[in-house]
């Protein structure tokens, strides 16, 4: 261990790795909202995206590149012309820009993906390595599949990528399948034998195929890495990434033991993971750690006595200082703008005149129906307005259901796309929500396979506002939609119609 305090990078690729989580994607308004929370949250490198990858993903890192000033701003690009000419065009307006370039290494990936020799892998490495230095003189370059690379081809590629250009040398576990030793060592050999190593910082990129990305995280800080990568919830390929505000608590409650910090606004954990759990749907399990609405929540009666007394005793972070409010019910119907836009912020979503205004009066309208509002409720009625597009094609205009043990589910339902209304009664299926998507999908057009549904409740109490996330395949694809109301019906339906839409645009 080092002996003194070590400043740790922190890499945040919630909007690159972690988009790539099944039904994780996002559009650039919501892009933008996460990387300005990014940056509040005080994320050294920001990757916001892959730009070769679609036109969607290049316009966002541009825009990213453009607004955000306060984190390095990170595009990714394989080790080919094409891609790093992408990566560029896109991050050039960036006030501290960099290309990161990968390319995999292990035998499984050289053999059976690539196709190339150990020669030819260490030959476009250097050379994409010296393509994406032309450019810009903050490059990090990635052997994917590191930790299934043999040590010592490893430790050739990153001599050798060190000594083309890179500034930062990436260890990606792409599988999951290192453990804490595995990792540790593997680090610790790259410091022992790489000539060149100190001309780089050493980074750690760890997927939690085994549960296990944040203990190999640490264990790769610890033998010297001094970049982290994460992603905020953790969220990331298949089981995910290394979760951001798992690992920067672990270096903060046990800095005792490793003696690192970081740069990261830690109250600013919550805030910015209900953002992202709001805006990619992907909700945060009750006991995660950290960020779950259980991990401070004390129900056996011996451990409330202690805290009670002393909460040092079953508690070892204070959960003011991750970002949860002691009681979060804030407003009510006589709030007023400033109120909200105050609590709006606090709470990091970042809103513009317009967007406040139109907040606003969803607000009295909730506040007319519900007595009390919760961050929730805002959190939610903003994330509402992040997803209504204006020119969103359809629009639910008015319904009435009516449904019971002994009688068939029925539906009235008028719906608009723009001037026009169109209107459907059905008497048919198991339940309102059978009969909402057939009535939705008789005035479409649209027949949907439903895969996942899910209505959760945003805050407390039966008036809460409801929010039904669903998947639905059409055509082969998959689109995901999200709608909110206190009427769980009009929730399903506005879900239904958001999925229709992305399937329309
Ligand atoms: O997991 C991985 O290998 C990656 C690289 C592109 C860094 O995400
Ligand atoms: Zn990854």
């Amino acid at each position: 261990m080092e002996p003194t305090n070590r400043r740790i990078i922190v890499f945040d690729t919630t909007l690159r790795d972690g988009e790539q989580s099944p039904g994780a994607s996002m559009n650039l308004d919501e892009k933008l909202k996460i990387a300005h929370a990014l940056v509040d949250l005080g994320v050294d490198v920001i990757e916001a995206g892959f730009p070769i990858a679609s036109p969607g993903d290049f316009e966002s890192v541009q825009q990213i590149a453009l607004h955000c000033q306060g984190a390095t701003i990170c595009g990714l690009a394989r080790c080919n012309e094409q891609d790093i000419d992408r990566a560029w065009e896109a991050l050039k307006s960036a006030h501290r820009p960099r290309i990161h370039v990968f390319l995999a290494t292990s035998a499984i990936h050289r053999e059976f993906k690539l196709r190339m020799t150990r020669e030819e892998i260490i030959a476009r490495a250097i050379s994409g390595v010296q393509r994406a230095a032309r450019y810009c003189d903050d490059v990090e370059f990635s052997p994917e599949d590191a930790a299934r690379t043999e040590v010592d081809f490893l430790c050739q590629v990153v001599e050798a990528a060190i000594d083309a250009g890179a500034t930062t040398v990436n260890i990606p576990d792409t599988v999951g399948y290192a453990t804490p030793a595995h990792m540790g060592g593997v680090i610790r050999k790259l410091r022992d034998r790489v000539p060149n190593i100190d001309r780089a910082v050493i980074s750690i990129h760890c997927h939690n195929d085994l549960g296990l990305a944040v203990a190999n995280s640490l264990a790769a800080l610890e033998e010297g890495a001094g970049q982290v990568e994460c992603t905020v919830n953790g969220i990331g390929e298949r089981a995910g990434n290394c979760s951001l505000e798992e690992i920067v608590m672990a270096l903060r409650t046990r800095h005792d033991y490793y003696r690192f910090e970081t740069k990261i606004e830690t109250r600013r954990l919550v805030p910015t993971s209900r953002l992202v759990a709001g805006i990619t749907g992907m909700q945060v399990q009750r006991n995660k750690a950290i960020v779950g609405r259980n991990a401070f929540a004390h129900e056996a009666g011996i451990h409330q006595d202690g805290m009670l007394k002393e909460p040092s005793t079953y508690e070892i972070m204070r959960p003011e200082d991750v970002g949860f409010e002691r009681t979060d019910l804030v407003l009510g119907k006589h709030s007023g703008r400033a109120a909200l836009a105050d609590r709006a912020k606090a709470m990091g979503f970042h809103l513009t005149g317009e967007q406040l205004h139109e907040i606003f009066d969803r607000f009295k309208l909730l506040a007319d129906k519900k007595k009390e509002i919760y961050d929730g409720d805002i959190a939610a009625l903003i994330k509402q307005q992040l997803h209504d597009q204006p020119e969103r094609e359809w629009r639910l205009v008015d319904f009435c259901v009516r449904s019971g043990s002994s009688i068939a589910p029925r539906m009235e339902l008028t719906l608009a796309r723009g001037s026009e209304q169109f209107h459907e009664t059905l008497e048919d299926g198991d339940g309102p929500v059978d009969v909402a998507f057939l009535a939705v999908e008789k005035i479409t057009g649209y027949k949907l396979v439903c895969r996942d549904y899910t209505v959760r409740s945003a805050t407390l109490g039966h008036d809460a506002l409801g929010e039904v996330n669903l998947d639905v395949d059409f055509q082969g694809r998959s689109y995901r939609g999200r709608g909110m109301s206190t009427d769980t019906v009009e929730a399903t339906l506005k879900a239904i119609l958001d999925a229709i839409n992305q399937i329309a645009s």
